[in-house]
């Protein structure tokens, strides 16, 4: 019998797309479970609380015993080295992804060397969608349904349209 492999799917889901959306659906064909973890320390500007960024991602994926969603704070190797995943797994939209994803893969590796790092090409529908756009759109009342779940179209019209 195959030991089951858990995985740590790793972002700032600022709030989560379709694209990221996909990336999870995929990963789990590869992966038995998955740990969604929402950084909460990131360097860019929130829009939303890591709160309401992990309660976003539960309400779309609703209740799955293959998926668990936590926001971790401090260095993402030592959040994977505490659940004892063996992979980081990251989505590749375009060309323009694969330096910052190259230099953290490798960095990442230097941190933790047990932990592989795995990329998934994000789906042809979804590859041109960034939750900065998202947020930027979302921001001028343009409409997001379609590249976002749902429960995140709803947040964000409540958010701008107070
Ligand atoms: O969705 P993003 O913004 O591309 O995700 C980036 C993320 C959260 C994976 C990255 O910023 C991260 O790993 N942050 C945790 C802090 C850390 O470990 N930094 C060193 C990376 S080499």
């Amino acid at each position: 019998m195959h030991e089951s492999t858990l995985a740590l799917y790793p972002g700032s889901f600022d709030p989560i797309t379709n694209g990221h959306i996909n990336i999870i659906e995929r990963g789990l064909k590869v992966f038995d479970r998955l740990i969604v973890g929402v950084a909460t320390n990131i360097r860019k500007q929130q829009l939303f609380s890591p709160e309401e960024r992990v309660m976003m991602i539960k309400e779309t994926i609703g209740t799955n015993s293959k998926v668990e969603v936590v926001a971790f704070d401090g260095l993402l190797v030592d959040f994977a080295r505490s659940r004892g995943v063996a992979a980081i797994l990251r989505g590749l939209r375009a060309v323009s992804d694969f330096e910052f994803e190259f230099q953290m893969a490798h960095m990442n590796r230097r941190l933790g060397p047990n932990i592989e790092t795995v990329f998934m090409m994000t789906g042809e529908d979804h590859f041109y969608v960034s939750s900065q756009l998202v947020r930027e759109i979302a921001r001028f009342q343009g409409d997001v349904s379609g590249v976002v779940p749902k429960p995140v179209a709803e947040r964000l019209h409540q958010h701008f349209n107070k």
